[in-house]
Order: C-alpha cells, then sequence, then structure tokens
C-alpha cells in the first residue's frame, strides 16, 4: 500500500467511527452501515449449507439456523459487482493469481496486522483444510502425532485421524470464564508423544481467544525445543474485537517464522467460503515446497475464477466494509450478554474475536443430546453442539451470531422466554 492510499485509508477509517461508511460505487454512493447489515437477506433455496440443509429428526418450522460458521450478510458491494462483471464476461477458462493478487494479499496483512510478508511465500489453495491435509501429508508419516488443544474447531481432529495421524488433544483450561492453555499438559504431551505438527488456532474457534504475545511465544518456545511445527490456522483474524489484537505468531522471530505454516483466508472475514480460497504463508522454502507437492498430488493446480476475483476486490476494496462489520457484530455480542447476564442456566464465554458465541450450558443438567435436542425441538435454534469441538466442549453449544439484528432479537428472546 502507497503512503498515499494509507493516508486514504486512515481518512475512510475516521469517516467510519464518526458517521458509517460510504462507499462510491460506479456513480453512486453505498452507505456501509447498519441499514446494510440490518437488511433481510433470503438465503433459502440456494444451496446454502446453514440455510437449506436440515438437522436430523423432526424439526419446527420456525427453526433459525445459528450453526455453520459463515454470515447472514451480502459481500461489500464492490465484490459483489466485480463478480457480476466476471460473470458477465461469460468465459471461464482456467484461471491464475497474478501480481496484484500477491500484492493486495501481501497489503492486507501489512495494514492490518504489521506483517511482512512477501509475494513467494504464498501458497494458494482451495480452502485451508485442503491445505491442512496436505501439510498433514507432506510433513509427517503415518502414526506420527499432531497436537491440537481442545475444544477447537472438529474438522482439526477429524483429518489428523483421516490420514491416519496420531492425534494427540491437551485441553484448554477455563480460568475464570476464559480458556487458557495448559502448558505443563502440553510440553509434556509435545515430549511423550514425539509430536511432530501443532495444529494452532488463532484466533480459537470455538471459545473465542485471541492468544497474547506472551502465549504465542510461550507455545513457540516448546514448538521450537521440540522441532515441532507450527501450523498456525488465522482464518479468524480479521474478526478481533476493540481492546484485543491478533498477532501473527510468525511475526514474532525469524526463528519462529521458518518453523510455522500460516493459513489465512478472506472467505471468513468477506462471506466468500463458498468460493473456496486461501492463502498459505509459508516462509521456509523447504517447508513450501514440500507442502506444494503433497497440494499437486491432489490433482489442484490453481484457484477458481471466481475465488481470484472476489479475493482480490475484497481485499482492495474490503477495510470500511470490515470495520463497519466489527461494530455491527460487537453490538450483537453486547445483546447477547445482556440477554444471558440474567440467567443461571448459560453464561456466554465472552469472545475476544469471531462471531461464534460459546455457551456454556452446564447449569442446565442435561446431557449433550438433551441439550441438543432442547435447541432444536423447544426453542427452534440450530446450534453447534459442543461436543463436536471436543469431549471438552459437552454440555456447550456454538452459537452463530453473524445474522441480522432482528433474527438475533428473535433467538435471544425464544432463550429469554424457556431458560432460567
Ligand atoms: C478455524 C477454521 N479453520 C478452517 C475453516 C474452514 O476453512 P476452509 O473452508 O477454507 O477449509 C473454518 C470454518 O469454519 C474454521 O473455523
Amino acid at each position: 500500500m502507497s503512503e498515499d492510499d494509507l493516508n486514504h485509508y486512515i481518512l475512510m477509517n475516521a469517516m467510519v467511527l464518526f458517521f458509517c461508511a460510504i462507499i462510491p460505487l460506479g456513480d453512486n454512493m453505498i452507505k456501509i452501515d447498519k441499514t446494510f447489515f440490518n437488511t433481510k437477506t433470503d438465503r433459502k433455496k440456494t444451496n446454502s449449507v446453514k440455510h437449506d440443509m436440515k438437522p436430523k429428526g423432526k424439526v419446527p418450522d420456525n427453526l433459525i439456523p445459528m450453526w455453520v460458521a459463515d454470515m447472514d450478510f451480502k459481500v461489500p458491494p464492490q465484490v459483489e459487482e466485480e463478480l457480476v462483471k466476471t460473470s458477465r464476461h461469460g468465459i471461464f477458462g482456467y484461471s491464475y493469481t497474478d501480481e496484484e493478487y500477491d500484492s493486495l494479499v501481501v497489503s492486507w496483512y501489512k495494514t492490518r496486522f504489521g506483517w511482512d510478508i512477501e509475494p513467494d511465500w504464498i501458497l494458494k489453495t482451495p480452502g485451508v483444510m485442503f491445505a491442512i491435509g496436505s501439510v498433514i501429508r507432506a510433513l509427517t508419516d503415518k502414526n506420527d502425532s499432531v497436537m491440537i488443544l481442545e475444544p477447537v474447531y472438529y474438522p482439526f481432529a477429524k483429518i489428523t485421524i483421516g490420514n491416519d495421524r496420531n492425534l494427540v488433544i491437551s485441553n484448554l483450561k477455563l480460568d475464570n470464564n476464559r480458556y487458557v492453555i495448559d502448558f505443563e499438559d502440553f510440553e509434556h504431551k509435545v515430549v511423550k508423544h514425539k509430536a511432530k505438527l501443532l495444529l494452532l488456532c488463532s484466533p480459537h474457534n470455538p471459545v473465542g481467544r485471541v492468544w497474547t504475545k506472551e502465549e504465542l511465544l510461550e507455545i513457540a518456545r516448546i514448538c521450537l525445543k521440540y522441532g515441532v511445527i507450527i501450523v498456525s490456522d488465522e482464518i479468524h483474524s480479521d474478526f478481533v474485537y476493540k481492546g484485543y489484537r491478533h498477532i501473527p505468531i510468525a511475526s514474532l522471530s525469524e526463528e519462529i517464522l521458518n518453523s510455522t505454516i500460516t493459513c489465512t483466508s478472506p472467505s471468513k472475514t468477506f462471506n466468500i467460503a463458498g468460493l473456496q480460497v486461501s492463502n498459505i504463508v509459508i516462509e521456509n522454502q523447504d517447508l513450501r515446497r514440500k507442502v506444494w507437492k503433497a497440494c499437486l498430488q491432489t490433482g489442484y493446480s490453481s484457484l477458481n475464477t471466481m475465488a481470484i476475483c472476489a479475493t482480490k476486490a475484497a481485499y482492495k476494496y474490503g477495510h470500511l466494509w470490515l470495520d463497519a462489520l466489527m461494530d455491527y457484530l460487537e453490538d450483537n455480542v453486547n445483546l447477547v450478554q445482556n440477554v444471558l447476564c440474567s440467567k443461571s442456566g448459560i453464561t456466554l464465554i465472552r469472545p475476544e474475536a469471531t462471531y461464534l458465541m460459546w455457551l456454556d450450558c452446564r447449569n442446565m443438567n442435561l446431557d449433550q443430546d438433551n441439550l441438543d435436542s432442547f435447541f432444536i425441538s423447544k426453542l427452534g435454534l440450530w446450534l453447534s453442539s459442543g461436543s463436536i469441538f471436543g469431549e471438552s466442549g459437552n454440555g456447550f453449544m456454538r452459537m452463530n451470531i453473524a445474522t441480522q439484528r432482528s433474527v438475533l432479537h428473535e433467538a435471544l428472546h425464544r432463550i429469554d422466554m424457556e431458560i432460567q
């Protein structure tokens, strides 16, 4: 980003703080404010996993889907505009990521996180989990140990087991309503199982932690000491609330950079997960070559046309939309907190990042199956069951609040009516 661009960005940011984001689009000015995010979107019959799929069993007609991690908001207007332009072109031959693509990714990380990455370090893959699977196959052998910190995004466990690796779990500790890493247990298990990889979720889904510099340094100290490669999944890094700062673990030192694989993507941030794109940052040339070889072995070669188009538009024009979105989401979090603070049955683990609320429902004294069916059948709310994130998630539910305020109000009203 040039100095002029940066000044423009700072000025526009100031405008968001005082008014709202005004985005020029063709001859129009589009306002990105509460009204934009409040506008109802109908996602039914769009092959939406979240809206068109149904949970097992009998479900009420008025079921509100608040499970899988995508948002009910439209993408930034310029992203939509660029996708329409590309689709109107009407030819969809093979595409490749050009220099502009790389420089937009580089400048996003520089502007938002102060992290300097080089274009050569970026591998483009059709998703973070595709990349993590390739990393596992590239850098470990059958039965090697892979560490995860549970409760955590459940595909970490699935992909490890699915690739015949030994899954090693260190449970996070819930300390005063905030999850922390049990470093003693973590180090002990790294040594005992001779772990080769750590799959780190940073910020953490589902518990909403933004790991501090001290925590990241301690993770890195242990991993460097025992030769564990860090795979840092930073897909939620753009969703950090006021008062917290996401630090890419690889940005902390040359040594850490050299043994870290950072998984990034515009997909969660801009609600384009269906376009399947991720940018995997690997500075270490040897690791990068091995991971890329494993990607090629699947038959994959390049991103799809729409993913390239949307990523470029999002990273070029998406700053103001994202800042306005974060204000909106923070108000949604406050709303959840306000309703739940009078409930003895449910406690919100206040998220430092992500739009995924981790609800401690253990005081409701229901086993997980009954808890899941209480939310679906009695409340008409489809949340993610806590147990899928690991045994330590039993008694919890994960609620996706990236939806219109009116929908969230209705969901909270149902909770308010039925739960003490
Ligand atoms: C932590 C985390 N990693 C990865 C993914 C999925 O990424 P992708 O669709 O790029 O595989 C998700 C989706 O919810 C996620 O929460």
